[in-house]
């Protein structure tokens, strides 16, 4: 194998091995249950990830046949019938199944032309968007994991054990904590979108100039203090800071507090992915909805940034004039420029990376959690769908909207500045959280 295939084979392989390892958090049983909110059994997605692989790595690249039609239909990697999977294959069969798709990958891989005109082919894309595929599938199973009780889990090896919240002694010292505030933009364009090189989806293309009039921007992430303060005067209850439609979800499913929040006496409680303990004001507010974001915003007199100013805010380095692929520049992730990749297994204090900040100032723009937008889920002008309609042009439908910047569940190579995550309005099982602006 040449030097690119090498690589290839050895992402291919780690990416495995962490997805196994995800599975290794519960027991079969709890796997084969649908972890509640109607979302399919956890174990789904194992089967998915291997035909979704399969799909475009035999069935696609080369022209061959199904490896299993049965997997294929149940665990279809375009259409994804939403009706109840049940009576899935056990944990075991469907390990059995992946490593035959695996094989027969690997050996399409020894042999591949990376210089096919195809652009399907071109410089290895189809393996990147497989590898893409798994690591995004892997962090929807921790979202799904974190709605199972924490006494169904086992605690990974090499976390602290038991505890309120064990993973703080894992943390990075907060230091001398950053200045809040917001940051000043001054008016002006960035370039919005993938830079040359690099993965990137249909919905990041094509890059282009954007000019963003001036406006302010959040440093810090919003934490559970400031949140909690909106909760606590009356935010849910108050109709005024609600749209139509969030008010309708609001009464709906009876919304009164973020996802994994618990009133204890006059305090609260958070429980986190293997324990509850008291709610930490220093951590960054999630689970919660667009809906919710948005309410907050109005509360704090204050409102969602666009897509445009969260992505140059994050991403522009006025004084280089150019756009950075991370907050901090060009250089791969690590520990110590931010929370992503399962490091803390949690989220960390807000502004905990002063390495990792952005030109204009911002903290964990990268990582930590994602964090919402105003802007509808669309195509850039002159979007082309590729190579499927159904990652990107299937949720132009004005429901979705733009989340940006990871989680601590995000792997490596799906955080960068371009990237576009997408989530219906009510959705709220995500890492997701809330980074407000305001006009200049
Ligand atoms: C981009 C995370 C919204 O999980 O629905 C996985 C990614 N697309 N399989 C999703 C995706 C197809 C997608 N998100
Ligand atoms: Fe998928």
């Amino acid at each position: 194998m040449n030097e690119q295939a090498e690589q290839l084979a050895s992402q291919l392989a780690e990416a495995r091995a962490d997805t196994l390892r995800i599975f290794d958090l519960a027991d079969e049983a709890e796997l084969q249950r649908s972890p509640g909110f109607g979302y399919r059994p956890v174990i789904w997605h194992l089967a998915h990830i291997g035909v979704f692989e399969g799909y475009w790595l035999l069935q696609k690249a080369q022209g061959l046949p199904a490896t299993d039609d049965a997997y294929e239909r149940v665990f279809d990697p375009i259409h994804t019938p939403r009706e109840e999977s049940k009576n899935l294959p056990t944990r075991r069969e469907m390990q059995d199944y992946l490593s035959r798709v695996r094989d027969a990958s690997l050996g399409y891989l020894a042999g591949f032309d990376f210089r096919d005109a195809d652009p399907l082919k071109s410089g290895g894309y189809v393996f990147r968007l497989v590898l893409e595929h798994e690591r995004q599938h892997q962090e929807t199973l921790l979202y799904l994991l974190q709605l199972l009780d924490p006494s169904k889990k086992t605690r990974p090896a090499g976390l602290p054990p038991e505890g309120d919240a064990p993973e703080q002694s894992l943390w990075p010292d907060p230091g001398l904590w950053p200045p809040g505030g917001m940051a000043e933009v001054p008016a002006g364009p960035f370039r919005a979108g993938a830079g040359a090189g690099g993965f990137a989806y249909d919905n990041e293309l094509p890059s282009r100039e954007v000019f963003v009039p001036a406006f302010k921007i959040e440093r810090l992430l919003t934490n559970n203090e400031r949140y909690e303060h909106f909760v606590n005067e009356g935010g849910y209850e108050r109709r005024e800071f609600w749209s139509d439609e969030g008010w309708a979800w609001r009464e709906r499913e009876g919304w009164a507090h973020p996802l994994y929040w618990r009133r204890d006496g006059a305090g609260w409680r958070e429980r986190r992915m293997f324990g509850e303990g008291e709610l930490l004001w220093y951590l960054p507010v999630t689970g919660v909805s667009w809906y919710e974001a948005e309410a907050f915003a109005r509360f704090r007199g204050a409102r969602l940034p666009t897509e445009a100013e969260w992505e140059k805010a994050a991403s522009w380095d006025e004084s280089a004039g150019a756009k950075r692929r991370f907050a901090w520049g060009d250089d791969a992730p690590s520990a110590g420029l931010c929370n992503y990749g399962l490091r803390f297994w949690g989220t960390t204090p807000v502004g905990s990376f002063p390495q990792g900040a952005s030109p204009y100032g911002c903290y964990d723009m990268m990582g930590n959690v994602w964090e919402w937008t105003s802007t509808p889920f669309e195509g850039y002008p002159g979007f082309e769908p590729f190579p499927y309609p159904e990652y990107s042009e299937t949720w132009f439908d004005g429901d979705h909207r733009v989340l940006k910047g990871g989680s601590w569940a995000t792997g490596a190579s799906v955080l960068r500045t371009s990237f576009r995550n997408f989530f219906r309005r009510h959705f709220r099982i995500a890492f997701a959280g809330i980074r407000l602006a305001e006009d200049a």
